[in-house]
């Protein structure tokens, strides 16, 4: 059968999804659906620094370079997460923060990650969630543990060390809460674009955004809104990508049938705004099968039915939802 790679390829754009290496090691048929759909994967732990770095001399590679030879075996690309962000650290890193090592640890930690993979990922989500404009910041950033230590050049060193490490790499800051109408989100969009604005000002070779994606159903959608901030963004010669889509249905009330539509419908809308854009390349769900949803184990996963979140393309069984449909119609 057909995947949403070949669909998504044949209109030029990558469709991928994130893998916790522990989902395929026991679970041949969910391996087989990823080859099957998947042109990119993203890792969804095995490159933050708590995978990467238990201890400050220590470098732990065996999951990243699995996860590389997977994608070699079945022809494709991996999207690299993350190299600075204010969660997934270990006690080190804080500790090693307050010794004035900051500069030292963040450089060497890209050089040594994404010089190690030259060549071999293509696309790297350098920075993460650096915005957070409700946390009293003047410069809507968000005061991290690294941005307290090193200030706001601690953006402009991790995209420098990553292009140095690869000058090849596409660079991208991925970003959460963009997409929906209400005022917090307003000012998360502008707080983004005054960011790239001024990284590309400064000269930080910054070349796209990534888009998160973590849809709810029931927040105030306006097409026109987002519609607007994409066409902002690629007017600054940067591309976007949709990188952690997944449709969280805690408000729809109903069956199962009634819920995956939901859900489907809610992603049609936003895909063919986002999509209605040239600069958009990429879309990566935040998984690929509802056995294995992060929301399964967050709060913003609970439903008050207690049924389990039914957020990504194909069922438990693995099999097609409608939401695989919408996604394979917007492409
Ligand atoms: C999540 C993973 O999916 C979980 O398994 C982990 O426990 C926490 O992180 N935004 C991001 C991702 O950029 O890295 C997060 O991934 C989900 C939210």
């Amino acid at each position: 059968p057909i995947g949403l790679r070949a669909i998504a390829a044949s209109r030029g754009l990558a469709y991928g999804a994130a893998l916790g290496l522990r989902s395929v090691d026991e679970d041949q048929a969910l391996a087989d659906a990823y080859t099957r759909e998947c042109a990119v994967l993203v890792p969804e732990g095995d490159a933050k620094w708590a995978g990467l770095r238990p201890a400050a001399g220590v470098f732990r590679f065996d999951g990243l370079d699995r996860l590389l030879g997977i994608a070699d075996r079945h022809g494709q690309s991996v999207r690299g997460h993350t190299l600075l962000w204010h969660e997934a650290l270990p006690a080190w890193v804080p500790e090693a923060l307050r010794a004035g090592q900051g500069y030292d640890i963040l450089s060497d930690h890209i050089f040594t990650v994404v010089g190690r993979y030259r060549g071999r990922i293509p696309v790297w989500d350098v920075v993460n969630e650096a915005v957070a404009p409700d946390e009293g910041r003047e410069d809507g950033l968000r005061p991290t543990p690294w941005l307290r230590a090193l200030g706001p050049r601690c953006l402009d060193l991790a995209f420098k060390a990553a292009r140095a490490a690869d000058p090849g790499a596409v660079l991208m800051l991925n970003d959460h809460d963009l997409e929906y109408a209400s005022p917090l989100q307003d000012r998360r969009r502008r707080a983004v674009l005054r960011l790239l604005e001024t990284l590309l000002a400064r000269g930080v070779p910054v070349d796209g955004l990534g888009l998160q994606s973590h849809l709810r159903i029931g927040r105030p959608f306006d097409p026109r809104i987002l519609h607007r901030f994409i066409g902002e963004v690629g007017g600054l010669g940067l591309m976007v990508m949709i990188t952690e889509l997944d449709v969280g249905d805690a408000a729809v009330t109903g069956d199962i049938p009634t819920r995956d539509q939901a859900v489907a419908d809610h992603a049609s809308a936003f895909l063919d705004t986002v999509l209605d854009h040239a600069c958009v390349k990429a879309v990566t769900c935040w998984g690929l099968s509802d056995r294995q949803s992060w929301l399964h184990h967050h709060p913003a996963g609970w439903r008050p039915d207690g049924q389990p979140m039914r957020p990504l393309p194909l069922d438990v069984e693995l099999r097609p939802k409608p939401l695989w449909q919408a996604l394979g119609d917007a492409f």
